[in-house]
């Protein structure tokens, strides 16, 4: 039976992708509820052709719902899913909140579906952090051929990891660092401004001296991969890009490594296109991508000095497959094994 869904966070930047994915991938469900901030309540969001109303969550009773995406940020999900699962709803959160608690699975549907073979726990299953999900689509592939030793990663991340007001304090800096130069813009998202810099600094910084971004990346490529000990290094890098976040991957492995072999096992990845299969000219940017579903691979280069080691570069949409999409595709999995 098709589920009655919730949409918490409708109003935002993710939020409004997974309005976008359920109309283009034909969700099922048999009732949708909009929910946000009581700022955004009694405005009109449309899905499916459909005009719903969006309601407070501090009035919303979530017994009227199977299934609710959440993804209006950490403090609103540990307030409001503890009362949505009591309430019986299953919760798909896009926040750090559940992600480490034993009880809730933490899912990439390409890389360990086989979580979502029983009901949560804790009735929650975490969606993972925007810069994992497309990185462990692809540490799977080369685990299970050659064995991962280390991966060290630099992440390139987009304004709209952010949301909407990200995006719009990139867009309004910018434009007044080139109209008024001499002015300091007043940032709010970003410190200092994103406008025409990068900023080696995403989430708060730990006493270990990493960010949280960067031992999110750590933590969670470790429970998705089910490999306790991998050893995943990250410098979180902000970069003045609108959407979506791009990655300069080094690999070592165990085995040695075929320059062609490993294209294609990348490229046979699910949902994952390699860009530099034909020519090694060709690479992916965030910018040119064009399907924003696919993981995208370019700069393949396996190191000529020690052949167990390689580069490779990639771009993923972030409110898409780091976010949006990931979601939806956990929701197809529980609809599919009939466990909502
Ligand atoms: P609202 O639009 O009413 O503020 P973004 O990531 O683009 O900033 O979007 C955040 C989303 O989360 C928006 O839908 C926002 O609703 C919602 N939101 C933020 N804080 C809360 C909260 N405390 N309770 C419910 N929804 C919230």
């Amino acid at each position: 039976k098709a589920p009655r869904v919730a949409i918490v966070g409708a109003t935002g930047a993710v939020g409004n992708t997974l309005i976008g994915l359920i109309e283009q991938r034909g969700l099922r469900y048999r009732d949708m509820r909009l929910v946000a901030s009581a700022r955004s309540a009694g405005t009109e969001l449309t899905v499916d052709g459909v005009a719903y109303p969006v309601q407070a969550v501090d009035e919303f009773d979530f017994s009227e719902v199977d299934l609710a995406f959440f993804s209006a940020g950490t403090e609103a999900s540990e307030k409001w899913v503890p009362k949505a699962t009591a309430a019986g709803a299953v919760v798909i959160d896009n926040t750090i909140a559940y992600r480490m608690d034993p009880d809730t699975p933490l899912v990439v549907p390409q890389v360990n579906a086989h979580e979502l073979d029983r009901r949560p726990k804790s009735g929650v299953i975490a969606n993972p952090n925007c810069s994992t999900i497309p990185l462990v689509r692809l540490l799977k592939g080369v685990e299970e051929r050659w064995g991962i030793r280390q991966a060290v990663v630099s992440t390139y991340q987009a304004a709209s990891g952010l949301g909407h007001p990200g995006v719009e304090e990139l867009q309004d800096a910018s434009r007044a660092s080139l109209d008024h130069p001499e002015e300091a813009y007043p940032n709010k998202e970003f410190t200092p401004s994103l406008a025409f810099n990068v900023i080696p600094k995403i989430d708060r910084f730990l006493d270990s001296g990493f960010t949280l971004e960067e031992q999110k990346m750590l933590q969670e490529s470790r429970k998705i991969l089910g490999i306790p000990h991998l050893d995943v290094t990250t410098t979180c890098v902000r970069v003045p890009v609108v959407n979506g976040h791009s990655e300069a991957v080094w690999i070592e492995t165990q085995g040695v490594v075929d320059r062609t072999e490993l294209v294609e096992t990348l490229a046979a990845l699910p949902e994952v296109t390699v860009h530099d299969r034909e020519s090694p000219r060709e690479f992916p940017t965030p910018a040119t991508i064009d399907d924003r579903d696919q993981v995208h691979v370019g700069r393949v280069r396996v190191n000529p000095n020690n052949p167990r080691a390689f580069w490779l570069w990639l771009v993923a949409d972030n409110l898409t497959i780091g976010a949006a999409l990931n979601a939806i595709q956990i929701a197809e999995e529980l609809i599919a094994r009939e466990t909502l």
